[in-house]
């Protein structure tokens, strides 16, 4: 065991759910079952389960309380208005219109403002993201600083957005064609790293400049402040809210899956500034969401949603959140398993390349990885990788892969005890040890859109 300092849980347990240990030969035959695709593995096969953070947080005591309290009156539910005050609270912006989910709200903002052609600038999109702005016909891009694709360089905010590209590419492009700057706190798809307000405060003045308006995902802003509060100067004394605050003032609005940094199982929200966008917004809610004072989601949703969102930023909460993590990710590093560095907000992002350099790309080490996972310990990741991010090249019909290749471990909020996290970190340190027997894969099935939810894969 190493010296470090373990982080403690700011909880006790009042309810448990049981866990139970998957035998070998079950793990054998659920991996065979699936087509050795986890996302195809039923999660009772699964002993610990760190394949998303997002929908899979531990409600508090205060939560379940609320859920008894949620009023499902269609139109203008007492609900509504509490989960209105909260995210007024915590947002700043004038309007807010609930979803059932983080891609709902994308979904409808982007419907609302782009058409054919535009393009929609981005630290680096996450995939519904990217899907949502795609489907519309204009094009998702990303403009993250460049250390952010090397896992080696430890910087305090690898999650920021290149400026000086994005300057270059709004004079290039013109703002006409750019209806929305978006950022995404943490950065998801790189390596869960935060964004500074110095960062954030550029990128908002550039949107003024060209008058762009400036959105941000904001799935996990409490997260994102936090990392200021510790890293930034100038910020060790403000609260996460007043950092929080401070953030999204800069901005004309945000879209959130409220699945992470809202502590709920399910939800979502678009929260923003202009009136007449807004409208735009509730009609096309009403559409396929709901009236827009529940917009998919019942109340009782809406309070646990309310109460969430005052506890995600209790900083009790994310020191051991975020210390969790980082917990994690030390012991694999003392290990000497490749992690992407510095450790992100929500996950510990594994090099999988390097975990497993016999593996050459087409034949998958990431997916490779979350196979041999399981198979050692029962413990569920995700690939971020090649099987999720190849691109066809059009001439060669080849995968063309993307720069990371990566297994992601996920933690959800509230759920795992130290004990988990050091049966996880165990697993991975035993089978880095034991990495040249694992072999590689050949995809036997797989569909043309987001092809990683249901390919099927032999062992090479
Ligand atoms: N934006 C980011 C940065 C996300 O991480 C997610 C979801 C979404 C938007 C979409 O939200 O799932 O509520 O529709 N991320 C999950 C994950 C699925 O595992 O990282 P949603």
């Amino acid at each position: 065991m190493s010296g470090k300092k373990i982080p403690v849980e700011p909880f006790k347990i009042k309810v448990v759910e049981p866990l139970e240990k998957i035998s070998s030969e079950e793990r054998e035959e659920a991996l065979r079952e699936s087509g050795f695709n986890v996302f195809n593995i039923p999660s009772e096969k699964v002993f610990i389960d760190l394949l998303t953070d997002s929908g899979t947080s531990a409600m508090s005591d205060r939560q379940w309380g609320r859920l008894m309290v949620g009023d499902e009156s269609y139109a203008g539910a007492r609900s509504f208005f509490n989960f209105e005050h909260s995210v007024k609270q915590t947002f700043g912006f004038k309007n807010v219109v609930p979803t059932h989910q983080g891609r709902a709200a994308e979904r409808i903002l982007f419907e609302a403002i782009l058409k054919k052609g535009d393009m929609v600038p981005n630290n680096i999109h996450f995939d519904t993201t990217r899907a949502n702005v795609e489907v519309r016909g204009a094009h998702a891009i990303d403009l993250a600083i460049e250390e952010a694709y090397d896992p080696d360089i430890e910087l305090p905010f690898k999650g920021n957005m290149d400026v000086g590209k994005l300057e270059s590419f709004i004079n290039e492009k013109g703002s006409k064609r750019i209806p929305v700057i978006m950022m995404t706190i943490t950065n998801n798809s790189g390596g869960g790293q935060p964004v500074s307000m110095e960062n954030i405060r550029q990128v908002s003045q550039i949107c003024r400049r060209y008058k762009i308006p400036f959105f941000f995902d904001a799935c996990r802003f409490a997260e994102n402040a936090y990392f200021i509060k510790k890293r930034e100067p100038g910020y060790a004394d403000k609260s996460v809210l007043e950092i929080a605050r401070e953030m999204f003032s800069y901005a004309d609005g945000a879209t959130m899956s409220a699945k992470k940094d809202a502590l709920v199982n399910m939800g979502g929200f678009i929260a923003l500034n202009d009136d007449g966008l807004t409208e735009k917004i509730k009609n096309l809610l009403i559409i396929s969401e709901g009236f827009p004072t529940y917009g998919g989601l019942s109340g009782r949703d809406l309070e646990a949603l309310a109460q969430g969102l005052k506890e995600v930023i209790e900083e009790d909460y994310l020191e051991h959140r975020i210390s969790q993590v980082e917990y994690l990710g030390e012991l694999l590093d003392d290990a000497g398993v490749p992690i992407y560095k510095p450790v992100g907000s929500h996950a510990v992002y594994i090099m999988a390349d390097r975990f497993l350099p016999h593996i050459p790309r087409p034949q998958y080490p990431g997916w490779a990885l979350t196979v041999a996972l399981y198979r050692e310990s029962g413990v569920r990741a995700v690939e971020i990788g090649g099987v999720m991010f190849a691109k066809k090249d059009e001439i060669s019909g080849k995968d063309v892969f993307p720069k990371l290749e990566m297994v992601r471990l996920a933690v959800p909020r509230r759920v795992y005890t130290i004990s988990h996290i050091h049966y996880v970190a165990d697993a991975l340190v035993s089978l880095y040890k034991k990495r040249e027997k694992i072999r590689g894969l050949k995809i036997i099935y797989q569909s043309p859109h987001l092809r990683h939810f249901t390919a099927r894969f032999e062992e090479l």
